[in-house]
């Protein structure tokens, strides 16, 4: 039998604030069961009859696809919307588009740029809507990190995580929020550049203290990393941010995650991973990489037996499943 909290039920997600610490763990666990019947080969009717639409102003090839074959796995429809579709944000406002959608779908969940615009899709909509990537967070995606760890190592009791690079974009923001609320150790590694925005890293210290652990902030990678048991990195020009290309290679360099950085954390041969939410600038093989080679991982990590990226990535699909099923479900149960 399925299980998860009722007062999940109905509820949005713009930011991993949304949700109470017991509700986020209590989303990890119904991923895990709705991975599990899925393996066993169930593909059921929770999501049935339910429509979602999906509107995408930035480029994904996880997160869409997890929601639309988690939508689709439970019976239900999604409909991909992408600017050129809809007249969102351009001849008709946010507003506008909310009030309409949310009197033909039963959630949405956005991709875009502002923060704002995904909060007034919730506030105008009247269904459930889901962050699916802002410029500030990056919520959905922590809940299958977090999920991620739990699997490798067996529970999210002592464990740090140490994220290298981008300090203050959406995936570090979310997922220095996620460690706090599951009670795992953070530390950010990062140039003083890009530390995290001091409003957003307060408000975590917060949450961490609460649940007995803390954040630290280095900007020496070497000192940063040692002890820690997950080491996390996120492309370092996030989209939207293609101007910075050459700034960010020239000031992140000395964060890239080699095998070097893996052996500082002094667990090489204890409890260790490498996470990497993807896409990722690994190899020679893209336009970014051709010239200069990798960028924040190198192959070697990249492909190591410590990396659990695709793990990761296939998490994706079970943890947006759990937030969408906890939500939307008319009744529990298979
Ligand atoms: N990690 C992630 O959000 O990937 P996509 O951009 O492909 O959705
Ligand atoms: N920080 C990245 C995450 C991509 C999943 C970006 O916003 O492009």
């Amino acid at each position: 039998m399925l299980t998860w909290m009722d007062s999940l039920r109905g509820r949005s997600m713009m930011r991993l604030t949304s949700f109470t610490d017991a509700e986020m763990m209590n989303l990890i666990d119904l991923a895990a069961q709705l991975k599990a019947r899925r393996a066993a080969g169930v593909r059921g009717d929770l999501l049935h009859r339910k429509n979602v639409a999906l509107i995408f102003e930035k480029s994904s090839t996880r997160t869409r696809n997890s929601t639309l074959v988690a939508i689709r796995d439970e019976g239900g429809n999604g409909e991909y919307l992408t600017r050129p579709d809809i007249h969102f944000g351009k001849k008709e406002s946010v507003k506008d588009t909310a009030r309409v959608l949310g009197r033909i779908y039963d959630g949405i969940l956005f991709r875009g740029f502002r923060q704002q615009d995904c909060e007034d899709l919730a506030k105008y909509s009247g269904v459930p809507v889901w962050n699916g990537l802002t410029d500030d967070y990056h919520p959905t995606q922590i809940f299958a990190d977090l999920l991620t760890v739990k699997e490798t190592f067996g529970s999210l009791d002592d464990v740090t995580v140490a994220y290298v690079g981008d300090g203050r974009n959406n995936v570090a923001n979310s997922l220095m929020m996620g460690c706090a609320k599951c009670g795992v150790r953070y530390v950010c590694c990062t140039p003083k550049e890009l530390w995290p925005d001091e409003s957003i890293l307060a408000e975590a210290e917060e949450v961490a203290k609460r649940n007995g652990v803390d954040i630290r902030v280095f900007d020496d990678p070497v000192k940063g990393v040692k002890g820690a048991n997950v080491l996390y990195t996120d492309v370092w020009v996030s989209m939207g941010e293609e101007d910075k290309t050459a700034e960010r290679i020239k000031t992140l360099s000395p964060y890239q995650i080699n095998m070097d950085l893996m052996r500082a954390t002094g667990n090489i041969d204890g409890r260790l991973m490498f996470l990497h939410c993807l896409p990722a600038f690994h190899d020679r093989n893209t336009e970014a990489t051709k010239d200069c080679g990798a960028l924040e991982v190198t192959d070697e990590v990249f492909e190591s037996k410590y990396s659990k990226v695709f793990d990761e990535s296939e998490n994706r699909m079970h943890t947006i499943k759990a937030l969408l099923v906890s939500a939307l479900c008319d009744r529990k149960g298979v």
